[in-house]
């Protein structure tokens, strides 16, 4: 058996420019997905994949994504109090219990591989998972517990979440080449961080989860810039991908990427419709919407 997957790196020091005024003043990562900030939500995906140990890479206004994993005793007395027990029950369930998180600075914005970096001492030497909570899964199992699934069949090495998306919006990701593949996994022979459509080997894209070994650590400690002028995750990875085995996934489900507005709201309208306790007013609503803008959906 390979070495377990026990830590997971959470960069969450971006400024979140693209949904400004939202952002002005709060963490883009606290932005709700229905009722859950996104930061929770991958926080769960984490966790249903076995993970114990929670590292967030923060930067300057983002305490209160500390503080979100923390009690909060006057909530918790005066929902007591009141006799709310299901609110208390669910403040209890999302919060990782003590000591299974850290939070450590990114002092400047030098990139993603910058920000994971960052992450290395409390990482120490094992292998980890990094997840962007910009980058909302809706799958079961959970894109992560289906990764580690892979990463114990193929023995260990470094594993990649990948999905296909329209060639017009691969300059927008992280791209990769595949080869060999066995039913929904592959070996990957190539990646290219926001390349030219011409340029990139596929329309597979990087989507946000990865598991990787320790020695990325060592490359990424030569702070060599790439695209953007940024430290990217994706040429440390490349590099270590001379010397390693890295797998791609293609998982199974659905990814909303809330770094965009229409992702973001997609995501919100895809969770809301699966919720028992809000789908049937809110398709009501939906209905209505859609037909003052001269459009029915069938719900059948
Ligand atoms: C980062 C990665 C990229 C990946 C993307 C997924 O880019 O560098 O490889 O495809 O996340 O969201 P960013 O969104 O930080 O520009």
């Amino acid at each position: 058996m390979p070495k377990p997957i026990r830590k997971a790196v959470f960069p969450v020091a971006g400024l979140g420019t693209r949904f400004l005024p939202a952002t002005k003043a709060m963490p883009k990562e606290m932005l709700t997905v229905v009722d859950r900030p996104l930061i929770q939500v991958v926080v769960d995906e984490a966790r249903e994949a076995g993970i114990e140990h929670f590292i967030f890479v923060t930067g300057r206004n983002k305490a209160v994504i500390e503080d979100h994993f923390d009690k909060q005793y006057e909530l918790e007395s005066t929902l007591r109090k009141r006799g709310k027990s299901a609110e208390l029950d669910l403040l209890e369930l999302d919060l990782p219990g003590a000591g299974e998180t850290s939070f450590t600075r990114q002092q400047e914005p030098l990139g993603l591989g910058h920000a994971v970096w960052c992450a290395r001492q409390l990482v120490g030497n094992e292998p980890f998972a990094v997840v962007l909570p910009d980058m909302v899964m809706k799958a079961s199992p959970g894109c992560l517990a289906q990764m580690v699934q892979v990463y114990e069949t193929r023995n260990g090495g470094n594993i990649i979440a990948v999905e296909e998306t329209r060639w017009e919006h691969v300059h927008r990701y992280g791209v990769v080449g595949a080869k060999d593949w066995q039913d929904n996994h592959f070996t990957i022979n190539q990646m290219v961080e926001k390349p030219k459509r011409e340029d990139a080997p596929s329309n597979l894209i990087i989507s946000g989860r990865y598991i990787l070994q320790p020695e990325i650590f060592e490359i990424l400690d030569r702070k060599e810039a790439g695209a953007g002028g940024e430290i990217q995750i994706t040429d440390a990875m490349k590099r270590l991908m001379d010397v390693q085995p890295f797998h791609g996934l293609k998982y199974e489900g659905t990814t909303y990427d809330c770094g965009d507005k229409v992702g973001f709201l997609a995501a919100n309208v895809a969770h809301a419709l699966e919720r028992e306790d809000i789908a049937p007013a809110f398709r009501d609503e939906l209905d209505k919407i859609l037909q003052a803008h001269g459009g029915k959906i069938s719900w059948t």
